[in-house]
């Protein structure tokens, strides 16, 4: 479009409740929060007897949290900034800054809602590699207006959500950068996009668009990373390329297709949300909101299939993008499987870029959000990990086997096996009551199956791995408000849970408010925190408080881990954390419903600066900000569908981030770093 036509400014922008834009809930998600909540099971909360006759004198108040929050404010009224407890009770972390030990000693951002990256005074700013940039040597230029599926599979992808550094063996201060792309917002990609009708060369450019990216990046002179088109490791992974099932479910029949009639290989990966890096060295990737691909569940007729399809999401005729017409597997009454082999943990190896990539099977299906590892005590590997749904659940993974140290084939090769045999649990959380001036209480990890055999009566194993929701409902885990990432801190073993929101909670007919989830119409969502039992992350037992309730710290129900609220950040829908090498938590941030920009905030979750919460930077008007990784030299957060505004489009594009002028908006990975 010229530069010099009138453009309508999104002042007041069209928002959901929780403050995502419509088009963003229709892409990313299939508008998964406009559906009716596909856990239509009724197991029940269970709470002992002093939370229930909390909850009740709660709710008799009117408002949950009201209440709730005054109790919690005398704890945070008696204490000093740096005399208050600290929740279970360790020591600091160790610092490599000035303030308190926390090494956060930057100048937190203010709000804003401006089209461009906001960082700290001192810090500078540079993209990584935009949307359409080379990935493999001779990838052609990006060229907007006449996008190509051939041109888009060597470069990169769309809407990169996840970003994780493994480091390359024997080069200093080099990395092979790995980027999912979640999901393609075909309005904004295409110009007079017409979408009833996408042409073959659009859904064929959207397959190219969606999956991962590995790209080598190095240290820059000036400061941030440069990529490197390097010939052996960079890859692009799309929804052409060829994945391997691994584990206990891998050639089950609910995983046959007329393609595929052993149920053992797949063609793609789709809306890979976050991630983690393995100890191991490679790269983790949950399958998210898989259900919006496919077509024409309400044609099913089978009365058990049609059950799996709801508990998944899987509803309707036509899908948004409609591949249907162009690929039949994406057709659930010509494959009624196909939409069974997403929905997994994708793990890729980075650093052998001719390796097939796999799911795996013994992680369960459901919107996997991610999964993060961390080796135990005994060696054994643990996964953690959400179902990102409201009233959904948290579960983990115990690995069989013990991981090997070192980077030798043999070492690699083992390893690459940890996930395919071991014990999948899912939470139950249990609170002890509000008054005690705490959300918290204790948990355990319900086993749903190990290996070959299933500890859910009614389900197979097979049944438990391809419908692990259901079989999940049948032993009653907590309802949680959408469960982002959980990831565990290196330094302390402790597990923090994004619960990004959930305005479903308390409605006619739907679960109310509990301990873990305590805010009725929870637009702002909250921060868990979980001590497993004698700090072995292979047991059954946890404890469990909440460290942070968002939102407003004006307003009385929020709470920020009983630190002084005037002197904390406002923070709003948590999604991804990360960790620094002090052991502070870094949050970004999807759908602020505080009605300003998403950003990243860091909080200390240790001593005297717990539940401190700062922002870190905010990203431009529209976008979502994902994937963060922290070092000590810089920081790498992806901006998510930049401009993506009601009223949007490529024809009328309402952001220019990130190259100014009357340019489209496009994600990005950027680098920010202290000048
Ligand atoms: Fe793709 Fe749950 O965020
Ligand atoms: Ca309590
Ligand atoms: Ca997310």
């Amino acid at each position: 479009m010229s530069a010099d036509k009138p453009r309508l400014l999104p002042l007041l922008p069209t928002t959901n409740t929780f403050g995502r834009s419509s088009v963003t809930c229709r892409y990313r998600c299939g508008d998964a929060c406009s559906h009716d909540v596909p856990n239509t099971s009724d197991n029940p909360y269970f709470a002992d007897v002093v939370a229930q006759v909390g909850r009740r004198r709660l709710l008799r108040a009117g408002a949950v949290l009201t209440v709730a929050g005054a109790g919690l404010a005398v704890g945070a009224g008696t204490a000093t900034a740096h005399g208050k407890g600290n929740g279970h009770g360790s020591g600091h972390g160790p610092g490599h800054g000035s303030g308190h030990g926390t090494g956060l000693d930057f100048r937190p951002v203010a709000p804003n809602t401006e089209d461009r990256i906001v960082a700290p005074a001192g810090y500078d700013q540079d993209v990584v590699i935009r949307w359409g940039d080379p990935v493999l040597p001779g990838a052609p230029r990006f060229d907007f207006a006449n996008q190509t599926a051939a041109a888009q599979a060597q470069q990169f992808g769309y809407n990169n959500d996840f970003c994780g550094l493994v480091p390359l063996p024997g080069r200093r201060d080099a990395w092979l950068m790995v980027s999912n792309h979640e999901y393609t917002t075909e309005t904004h990609m295409f110009l007079g996009y017409d979408e009833d009708n996408p042409t073959r060369e659009q859904v064929e450019t959207a397959w190219a668009a969606h999956g991962l990216s590995v790209v080598v990046v190095e240290k820059a002179r000036r400061g941030g990373l440069e990529v490197r088109l390097d010939r052996h490791y960079n890859r692009r992974i799309t929804v052409g390329t060829e994945f391997a099932f691994t584990g206990p479910a891998a050639g089950s029949r609910h995983l046959r297709t007329s393609a595929d009639p052993r149920g053992r290989r797949v063609l793609g990966t789709l809306n890979n949300c976050a991630g983690g890096v393995t100890p191991w060295g490679t790269i983790l990737s949950g399958e998210e909101n898989f259900n919006q691909y496919f077509a024409n569940a309400d044609a099913v007729t089978d009365p058990v299939t049609k059950a799996r399809l709801a508990r998944y999401g899987l509803a309707g005729g036509a899908s948004g993008r409609r591949w249907e017409n162009h690929d039949r597997r994406f057709d659930l009454v010509r494959e009624p499987n196909e939409a069974n082999r997403f929905g997994w943990i994708v793990e890729v190896d980075p650093l052998e870029p001719d390796s097939t990539p796999v799911k795996h099977t013994a992680l369960g299906r459901f919107k996997h959000e991610g999964a993060n590892v961390i080796v135990a005590r005994d060696g054994r590997v643990v996964a953690y990990m959400g179902d990102d749904e409201r009233f959904d659940y948290l579960y983990k993974f115990v690995s069989d086997k013990k991981m090997k140290r070192g980077n030798s084939r043999h070492a690699r090769a083992h390893n690459r096996t940890l996930l395919e045999s071991g014990t999948l649990y899912v939470a139950r959380l249990t609170g002890d009551g509000a008054q005690d001036g705490e959300f918290d209480g204790a948990g355990e990890w319900i086993p749903l199956a190990r290996g070959d055999r299933s500890f859910v009566d009614g389900f197979t194993a097979e049944e438990v791995y391809v419908f692990t929701r259901q079989a999940a409902d049948a032993v009653a885990p907590t309802k949680m408000d959408r469960p982002e990432d959980v990831e565990p801190s290196p330094r302390t073993g402790r597990i923090y849970a994004a619960l990004t929101n959930n305005t479903d909670r308390g409605k006619p007919g739907k679960e109310g408010p509990t301990e873990p989830n305590p805010r009725a119409a929870n637009k702002h969502g909250h921060v868990l925190e979980i001590e497993e039992h004698r700090g072995d992350n292979t047991a059954t037992r946890f404890s469990w408080k909440l460290l942070l309730v968002c939102g407003d710290p004006n307003s009385p129900d929020t709470y920020f881990g009983g630190y002084d609220k005037s002197q904390v950040s406002p923070i709003s829908c948590p999604d991804n954390v990360a960790f620094d090498s002090a052991g502070n938590l870094w949050i970004s941030t999807d759908g602020n419903a505080l009605s300003t920009n998403d950003g990243l905030f860091a909080v200390p979750v240790a001593g005297p600066e717990r539940g401190h919460v700062k922002q870190f930077l905010t990203v431009p008007h529209g976008a979502e900000t994902c994937g963060p990784v922290v070092t000590d030299d810089f920081v790498l957060v992806s901006v998510q569908h930049p401009g993506e505004l009601d009223g949007a489009s490529a024809d009328n594009p309402l952001s220019h981030w990130p190259d100014g002028g009357t340019s489209q908006p496009r994600p990005s990975v950027v680098a920010v770093w202290k000048h």
